[in-house]
């Protein structure tokens, strides 16, 4: 007997890290691209804010993002940007220090990514991390031991010069995080030891404006490291504390003003939390000039419609054509039972709506999307960002071509937190900001087998409950995902003195940070009898549930 379980090639091109609201702006950016026509954002992965500013050079630290996160969350802007990038670029930015990344080369590797010269003669503060520290050394004329064995963890580190600005207000020891192979042996001249740890004798370094580190303060393994970032921005680089999100409310409104001068933007929103955030900040810069169009493709959970109409037409007063199309895209689903091609379909049926909405709106110049800055980031470091795995995967008709809107990113060098915290200062409800991913495909792909309204209706109500109870439980925010899937296995029950033949719910619920890994959550023993009592009384059909107890890797989130 073959017990080898038969292997398929793993495609994971449609599997994207993102709310549905990705999903949908990057509909139409492929239908655009189909129609011969290449998306007028800027390529640019630098804003060119005008106020002061952290820039982040990275060496392709898997925490170089971090680093920026981490320096924004202490109201400094940060911003990162490639070795390459030229100092004319970086001075758009009022850079007021320089942090270099770590990254996994060696400096002694012929290829390794060098410290650009400018670094050197701007005389602006700077803080290599890790490989920053290293590449540092090695440039200006010290030793860096290649390292034979890895050193990975947690370290004591002690501090032998409380006095240095860097270290102002730790303790004289604390656990740092470490991973590295290469270490210093000989500082550069001028040099001075600040700190260091059983394996590591020169773990952290400076002279007057230069310092370099060997561990990691930007992960959370380095409890005092945010300690460390803030005496670098403020004690050292003198940063004042002005990015904030009041301010970037401020600043981008005028911004948006200038783009749009008197032309009409349209917005897709499907309630998830960043098309309804840029939806909401662009209202309140140009108002009526913007439409906001909301396709209900009959696949949304229940109320979410209505909700999504109350928040946006009746509590902000904005303009929406809301497209009742349940009926098209279940009519084009009818016998589909393949996963990829119920992406496929639903995907096509989205940009066929919208075009007809769009066309009858006249003259529109521009598309607003909610693109987010890790997103523009990896889009331009690498090819794997959402959009380009999801056009990998659609194959969606296109836009005719006389509709050649420009795209409006608002909250394009934003965190999501960042735009979370718009979308609650602009008086979104916490509900929408603080919703869990949604796909973009919505229940379609949580119905194994052919979506039928039956099948839709049962889901939706088995989807109500494990909602309530999560919120009720107060778990929703702990989550990254709960929900159920209508599976198609059928099971024998008995309820009351009759036997029952009726669907198996299985329940998700994940914790994750950013849905490439995920765990599946130990939720309560008795909040999943509830669950599943409730499920069982409440919904008709039904007369089963079980709990998926994988993780991904090897299980996905959603499971088609
Ligand atoms: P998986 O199932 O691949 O999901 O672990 C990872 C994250 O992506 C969401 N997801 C999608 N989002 N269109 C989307 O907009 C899709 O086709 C899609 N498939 C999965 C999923 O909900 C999870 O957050």
């Amino acid at each position: 007997m073959n017990t080898e379980k038969e292997k398929q090639p793993i495609d994971e091109s449609y599997r994207v890290a993102a709310s549905g609201d990705v999903e949908v702006s990057t509909y139409l950016e492929i239908a655009k691209e189909i129609a011969g026509e290449k998306p007028v954002a800027s390529n640019e992965a630098i804003s060119g804010v005008e106020q002061e500013s952290i820039v982040v050079i990275d060496f392709g630290s898997q925490y170089s993002l971090l680093i920026a996160r981490r320096i924004r969350e202490l109201n400094v802007y940060c911003e990162l940007v490639t070795h390459e990038t030229p100092w004319e670029k970086i001075a758009k930015l009022n850079p007021r220090g320089i942090v270099l990344s770590g990254g996994p080369a060696s400096v002694y590797e012929a290829d390794s990514p060098k410290i650009p010269a400018y670094v050197f003669e701007k005389s602006l503060p700077v803080l290599g991390i890790c490989y920053g520290m290293q590449a540092m050394t090695y440039q200006l004329g010290g030793q860096v031991e290649k390292g034979l064995k890895r050193e990975y963890g947690h370290a004591v580190l002690h501090i032998s010069h409380m006095d240095s600005p860097l270290l102002a207000n730790l303790p004289d020891a604390i656990t740092v995080w470490m991973s590295h192979s290469d270490k210093i042996e000989t500082m550069p001249p001028g040099f001075e030891s600040l700190a260091y740890t059983e394996n590591t004798p020169i773990a952290v370094m400076g002279n007057n404006n230069m310092y370099g580190i060997q561990f990691h303060p930007e992960v959370v393994h380095t409890p005092q490291g945010k300690q460390i970032l803030e005496n670098f921005v403020y004690k050292i680089c003198g940063c004042r504390a002005n990015w904030t999100m009041g301010n970037f409310i401020i600043d981008s409104i005028e911004k948006i003003r200038q783009q749009v001068g008197d032309g009409n933007v349209i917005n897709a929103i499907s309630g998830g939390v960043d098309s309804s955030v840029v939806a909401t900040l662009i209202h309140k810069a140009i108002g009526k000039q913007l439409t906001c169009i909301f396709v209900n493709n009959g696949l949304l959970r229940r109320e979410e419609a209505e909700r999504t109409l109350e928040v946006f037409r009746l509590n902000l007063g904005m303009n929406v054509i809301y497209v009742e199309a349940t009926e098209r895209f279940l009519k084009r689903l009818k016998g589909i039972t393949d996963p990829e091609q119920k992406r496929k379909i639903i995907g096509d049926e989205f940009i066929k709506v919208f075009e007809e909405e769009a066309k009858k709106l006249g003259e529109v110049g521009f598309l607003g999307q909610g693109t987010l800055y890790p997103d523009v980031i990896e889009s331009t470091s690498s090819t794997s960002n959402a959009s380009v795995k999801i056009k990998t995967h659609h194959n969606v008709g296109g836009l005719p071509t006389d509709m050649t809107f420009k795209l409006l990113e608002p909250l394009r060098y934003l965190f999501k937190d960042e735009a979370r915290q718009v979308g609650l200062e602009l008086g979104l409800p916490e509900e929408m900001v603080w919703r869990q991913p949604f796909p973009g495909p919505g229940l379609a792909i949580r119905i194994i087998g052919e979506v039928t309204q039956e099948k839709l209706d049962i889901l939706r109500s088995a989807d109500w409950i494990v909602m309530d109870e999560i919120k009720k439980a107060k778990l929703y925010r702990q989550l990254w995902q709960s929900f159920a899937i209508l599976t198609d296995v059928k099971s024998v029950g008995v309820m009351g003195d009759y036997r029952t033949y009726g669907y198996l719910i299985a329940l998700r619920a994940v914790t994750s940070n950013d849905a490439m890994t995920a765990d599946w959550a130990r939720l309560p023993y008795d909040l999943l009898a509830r669950i599943s009592n409730r499920i069982v009384n409440e919904v008709a059909l039904v007369n089963r549930v079980v709990y998926d107890i994988t993780s991904k890797p090897p299980s996905t989130i959603e499971w088609e």
